[in-house]
């Protein structure tokens, strides 16, 4: 259950559905479990691939290797150039390997050198990896241009994600971020894709706090900004497919700072 679990949020990317909201509710003060290290510093054992308990739960890097032995290239497939944001872990880390696996051509995104090396290690047949710290404006602009000169995508996929940070952070990662790349990246040929979360429901757009230079954007508020910022790219482009996307509750590192249950939760829910 718990393959299918994390296999159906690699694919629902893919299939460009608008999975149901089935998470719980209040999870942010709800502390890590002892057996999750959550340091993601360099020091992750060479030989560790898929960085189990470093940079990926155990069911996320089992999920990897059951992906990279058992998922085969389609036959007569169109294969798509995709990129993927936040890439080195979790969902976009199953995303990528999944279409890799299916034959389409990705492009990893990682914070900084020593996460490209990380991915390059794990992933090796990506075409490439951007580099740049969505926590970081200026960064994220320098990224804009690296992702521009490797030419246009078929689909951009927008799954970083920051949780449990001050509300400064979450604003740039998870809000203004996206925006930036939606706005300075050339657009895709044919899809588009938000990873946003059920959590948008208790959302707050702060439209006035953000006007006046405010920075008080929750978690919630930052996935409801992804929501709304999907909806008015399909507005203004109709030729393009766009979506917004709530995964559910994974059993990512991110999930699992969300409480120990989250495999068990997240299966039931499928
Ligand atoms: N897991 C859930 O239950 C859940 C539920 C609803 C929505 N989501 C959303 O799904 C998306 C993926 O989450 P996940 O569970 O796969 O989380 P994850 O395991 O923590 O992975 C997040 C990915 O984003 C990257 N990232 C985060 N902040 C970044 C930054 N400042 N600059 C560059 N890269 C950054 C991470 O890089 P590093 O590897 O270097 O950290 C990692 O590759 C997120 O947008 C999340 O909000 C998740």
């Amino acid at each position: 259950m718990t393959r299918r679990t994390l296999l159906r949020s690699a694919t629902a990317l893919g299939a460009g559905l608008l999975a149901a909201c089935t998470s719980p509710r209040a999870r942010e003060d709800t502390p890590t479990p002892a057996h999750v290290q959550t340091d993601r510093s360099p020091a992750a054992p060479q030989g560790d691939v898929y960085g189990a308990n470093i940079y990926n739960t155990q069911q996320v890097a089992d999920e990897l290797r059951y992906i990279e032995q058992n998922i085969q290239p389609l036959t007569g497939n169109d294969p798509k150039r995709i990129l993927i944001t936040g890439s080195t872990a979790g969902v976009g880390q199953l995303a990528a390997a999944y279409f890799l696996r299916r034959g389409h051509t990705v492009v990893a995104h990682a914070r900084n050198a020593q996460r490209e090396a990380d991915i390059r290690r794990d992933l090796p047949a990506l075409e490439a990896v951007v580099v740049g710290d969505l926590l970081n404006l200026q960064q994220t602009r320098a990224l804009t241009e690296q992702i521009n000169a490797l030419g246009t995508f078929d689909v951009i996929i927008h799954n970083a994600g920051e949780y449990g940070l001050p509300n400064q952070d979450i604003l740039n990662a998870n809000s203004l971020s996206p925006y930036l790349l939606t706005a300075l990246v050339d657009a895709p040929h044919e899809q588009m894709m938000y990873l946003s979360s059920d959590l948008h429901l208790s959302g707050d757009l702060k439209l006035d706090e953000l006007r006046s230079g405010g920075t008080n954007v929750t978690y919630d508020d930052s996935k409801l900004h992804l929501a709304t910022l999907a909806t008015g790219l399909a507005r203004r482009r109709p030729e393009l497919r766009v979506n917004a996307v709530a995964p559910g509750w994974v059993p990512t590192l991110m999930g699992v700072h969300n409480g120990p249950h989250a495999p068990t939760t997240s299966a039931r829910a499928t």
